[in-house]
């Protein structure tokens, strides 16, 4: 059968195959029934087709082209149309099209001047600041909300233009400042180790806000790096070490009186294209590594090497935390740590909270799809 530019559908034993003058694709049978545009929902655009209630293995009794339209009579008698346009987008990525699925953009220790930046009220009144800002996450791993009103409420009226705020072992929300019996280093005045918040929980937090509320001590900077970078890097300088590290989790441990939280996270995570997608760092939370010991003859050393090319100091981005000022950043890909400061003069007092990735994610595709019809 033939349709717009000369594609031709023969039908085979378990699909069909789309043909023209330089392309071929195959169709599953399955795939076309289950995936028939009256499966669907109108409203919901939930599945509402059962394949496995079919009594017989779905296999067509004749196709057409027509105006760009593949019509499929299946031996049952349904019909099911699909425009040929989504068949070879389909064919062509084998996945849905994700406004989300953006290329990450690394970073160096001379990004500061360069991070995106947005006023709260901007992003609070302008559907394409949010926008901006969202993609800025994906691609960047972080970016700097100013002018934030010292306040409570602040803080979680931000989080939630992007996603619910979900809770980690310290709460909805928590406060980075010196406390009499601290259950985390980041509640002293000590420097802080360069790391990734909480990898002990088993779905570690995904983006981290921090409202600079006060910053009033010596010192105290504010010590980021993109840890993207760095594992990318590494997986050109020493690809055996890299591969090691993709591999094989190893455990991280959170314990006192009240909680006693443990997990096995990969240091390095790649993404559905083989891309690094982040890092779990924190060597003041990795518990025992419990690999084979013979394993660890050559985990180890990679191990360190990596701990080594994070610390090499053009990734290294220092910064001072202003009052007023929110630094947000993808807790699996933005490592983060801190300069001790004096605590016996001053004030320094941060305010955190979590969402998950997916929040982020799906804000934006939302974002983008409203903003276009705007
Ligand atoms: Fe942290």
């Amino acid at each position: 059968m033939k349709g717009l530019n000369n594609w031709q559908c023969t039908m085979q034993d378990k699909g069909l195959r789309l043909t023209n003058n330089d392309q071929e694709h195959y169709f599953n049978y399955y795939w076309l029934r289950d995936n028939c545009p009256s499966s669907f929902d109108q409203q919901t655009q939930e599945r509402i087709f059962d394949i496995a209630a079919l009594d017989l293995p779905p296999v067509a009794q004749a196709v057409k082209i027509n105006d760009n339209i593949l019509q499929i009579t299946w031996q049952d008698l349904h019909i099911s149309q699909f425009t040929l346009d989504i068949l070879l987008s389909w064919a062509n990525s084998n996945q849905r099209p994700d406004p989300a699925d953006l290329p990450r953009q690394h970073w160096l220790g001379d990004f500061y001047p360069c991070m995106a930046r947005f006023s709260a009220e901007q992003v609070h009144t302008d559907s394409h600041a949010r926008e901006a800002w969202a993609k800025a996450m994906i691609e960047e791993g972080v970016a700097l909300i100013t002018g934030m009103p010292d306040t409570d409420q602040s803080l979680p009226e931000l989080a939630q233009l992007l996603g619910l705020i979900r809770p980690s072992v310290a709460g909805h929300v928590f406060e980075v400042r010196v406390e009499p019996n601290p259950v985390n280093l980041s509640f002293t005045s000590a420097a802080l180790e360069m790391h990734t918040d909480t990898p002990a929980e088993e779905h570690a937090p995904g983006i981290q806000f921090l409202h600079c509320r006060a910053n009033s001590v010596d010192g105290g900077d504010s010590l980021f790096l993109d840890g993207a970078a760095v594992a990318t890097a590494m997986q050109e300088k020493y690809p055996a070490d890299f591969a090691l590290l993709t591999q094989h989790r190893v455990p991280f441990y959170y314990d006192h009186e009240q909680f006693d939280w443990r997990s096995h996270q990969k240091v390095i995570e790649l993404d559905q294209h083989g891309a690094v997608s982040g890092v779990t760092v924190s060597q003041h939370m990795a518990d025992w590594f419990d690999l084979p010991q013979h394993l660890l003859d050559d985990y180890y050393p990679a191990f360190v090497r990596f701990l080594r090319e994070l610390r090499l100091p053009e990734y290294l981005c220092r910064f001072r935390l202003n009052a007023g000022e929110c630094i947000v950043f993808d807790n699996h890909r933005i490592v983060h740590g801190r300069d001790a400061y004096a605590s016996d003069a001053g004030h320094r007092h941060l305010r955190g909270c979590y969402i998950d990735r997916g929040e982020l994610r799906s804000s934006y595709r939302t974002l983008v799809r409203k903003n276009a019809q705007l």
